[in-house]
């Protein structure tokens, strides 16, 4: 298989590529240089792609050939805060966090559609559940992919083109290691990344884990919206 990972200098996204890089060549997009020839030393499979996702017309560029599996896992955070956000620090989230996204399925999909054949998986959040005071941008980001996740996914469905939306809840890595609150249901790297490969293998179109940080976010959203309201202003007092 031809598989590209976004993201594959650190956390999730290294864990995937040195998975999928043990039996298929990996196209591996971060902007760290180093880290991803690092990756190449220890698997000659892994083929290191140096972009910035913020910049758009740079991912346009990116062509590749016969793709069977798309990992969309690049991502940011900003700090939580109760805060208007800088639309500059706001245009940049949304670049990597989603239009990058579309801008290198752009060059991939026609011939997925052409093969009738490929994944594409997105690493969406739990915090796409709740749209959160403190973190305006990135639930924002993720709540778009899971829109864009399902749309595409039955636009795509009569290509026999698979469509998978993940949303992990926290996992040790260093986007979340400048978060100073309490994290619940908080997960060992090793645990998410097999979690997220065993959706990926079971093709399962949406995954959200763990189940009870999922059904508790679920449950907050059925609340009437005064309440839930109430509640998310205490966040951002
Ligand atoms: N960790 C969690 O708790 C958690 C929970 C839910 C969802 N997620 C999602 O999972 C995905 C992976 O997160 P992670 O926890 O593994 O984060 P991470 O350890 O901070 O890794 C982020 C990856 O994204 C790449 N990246 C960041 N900005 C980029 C840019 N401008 N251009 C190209 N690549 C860029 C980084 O590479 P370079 O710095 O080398 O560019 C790095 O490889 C993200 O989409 C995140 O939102 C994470």
């Amino acid at each position: 298989m031809n598989v590209i990972i976004t993201g594959a200098s650190r956390g999730i996204g290294r864990k995937l590529a040195r998975y999928y890089a043990k039996k298929n060549k990996v196209f591996a997009i971060a902007r760290d240089e180093k880290k991803l020839n690092e990756l190449k030393k220890e698997n000659e499979n892994i083929i290191p792609i140096v972009c910035d996702l913020s910049n758009i017309n740079e991912v346009r560029k990116l062509r590749f050939d016969e793709i069977d599996l798309v990992i969309c896992n690049a991502g940011i955070s900003l700090p939580h805060a109760p805060d208007f956000t800088p639309y500059e620090e706001f245009e940049k989230l949304f670049q990597i966090n989603f239009l990058s996204i579309h801008a290198l399925l752009e060059n991939i999909v026609p011939d997925m559609q052409k093969r009738k054949r490929g994944k594409i998986v997105f690493i969406s959040s739990l915090a796409s559940i709740i749209a959160s005071p403190t973190s305006l941008p990135y639930s924002a980001s993720k709540r778009a992919l899971n829109s864009y996740a399902q749309s595409l996914r039955n636009m795509l469905a009569k290509y026999n083109i698979k469509v998978i939306n993940i949303m992990p809840g926290f996992i040790k890595t260093d986007l979340i290691a400048k978060n100073d609150f309490y994290m619940p249901f908080l997960m060992d790297l090793n645990e998410g990344a097999k979690r997220i490969i065993d959706a990926i293998e079971k093709e399962k179109k949406e995954y959200a884990f763990p189940k009870r940080f999922y059904y508790i976010l679920k449950m907050f959203n059925l609340l009437p919206l005064n309440i839930q309201d109430k509640i998310l202003q205490k966040f951002a007092n």
